[in-house]
């Protein structure tokens, strides 16, 4: 499957962070941010991967990650000139998915919990659109779904200012080929971006829109403000600490998936060696 990682925005809400840096190259614990939505998409079979980023900080992008080799992937790198919208990233990488199924995922999503890896995989899409919805506390602030009894869609709204539900859509988006086909039919929205919303509305007008609950042990955290940013550090600082591994270290999860062999991961750990990353890293051949 192919993967799209969107890091591109203005990331104005973490101004004056993001004056100079982009959001998703700032740190969350101790890893760049875009480390986690990559570490999700590899885990969920994205073996080549599309990053959309500002013409500014694209090169930012290519000094950390290369062109995926390292990771047993391929990397490639896509500008978006403007922030217009997390749908025109399906216009973008419309030549890269040439009609295949695709994974699009925010770059400043982070996801974890027991069986992600496994869960995700089964996912991937041949007709249709499957979004990952998780119960939240401020539904304002994301896009929303509501659900009839069956489980099946009934509607969705981006940030509504009277949620119909506690659910909100979080961004990972399994989308079959027929996405920037759709993506190309939207127009912009009142904030003049093209809105992913209004693609996953053209699936479920279609009747091609399923929505699979994150069950409560799966931990879903965006970075969009400077709290949720500094929760998700707190989160991962947490558990790492707690249990000793580490989440979303992408070049542990291409070694345990077999993309890397042990030689590889040893170089990998030798270019971190002075950091607790890089031991941990050499620590996992024993
Ligand atoms: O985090 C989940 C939410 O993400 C969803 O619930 C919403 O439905 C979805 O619209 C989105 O809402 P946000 O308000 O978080 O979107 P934001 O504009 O912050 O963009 C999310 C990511 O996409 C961020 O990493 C920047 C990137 N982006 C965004 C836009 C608008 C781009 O790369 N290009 C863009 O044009």
């Amino acid at each position: 499957m192919r993967g799209i990682i969107l890091a591109g925005g203005s990331g104005t809400r973490l101004h004056p962070l993001t004056i100079a840096v982009s959001k998703q190259l700032l740190p969350v614990y101790n890893k760049p941010m875009v480390y986690y939505p990559l570490s999700t998409l590899i885990l969920a079979g994205a073996r080549q991967i599309m990053i959309i980023t500002s013409p500014r900080d694209v090169s930012s992008f290519r000094d950390l990650l290369g062109d995926g080799s390292d990771l047993g992937i391929e990397l490639l790198y896509k500008i978006q000139d403007e922030p217009r919208g997390i749908a025109e990233g399906l216009l973008l990488s419309a030549d890269f998915a040439d009609g295949e199924p695709t994974a699009l995922i925010l770059g400043d999503n982070i996801f974890y919990g027991a069986g992600v890896g496994e869960t995700l995989e089964t996912y991937s899409k041949k007709e249709g659109a499957t979004i990952l919805v998780q119960s939240v506390t401020d539904p304002e602030r994301y896009g929303v779904i509501e659900l009839r009894s069956d489980g099946s869609v009934k509607s969705l709204a981006e940030k509504p200012p009277a949620p119909k539900s506690n659910l909100a859509i979080t961004g990972l988006y399994f989308l079959d080929g027929t996405a920037a086909e759709r993506a190309k039919l939207l127009k912009p929205s009142d904030r003049g971006e093209l809105e992913i919303v209004d693609v996953l509305n053209s699936y479920l007008h279609d009747g091609l829109l399923e929505a699979r609950v994150l069950p409560r042990g799966t931990a879903w955290l965006d970075t969009g403000t400077f709290d949720s940013m500094s929760m998700a550090s707190e989160f991962v600082r947490v558990v790492e600490q707690r249990q000793g591994f580490k989440i979303s270290a992408p070049e542990e999860i291409a070694f345990r998936l077999g993309l890397i062999d042990s030689e590889q991961l040893i170089k990998l750990a030798e270019k971190y060696s002075k950091s607790d990353y890089g031991v941990y890293l050499r620590s996992l051949i024993g």
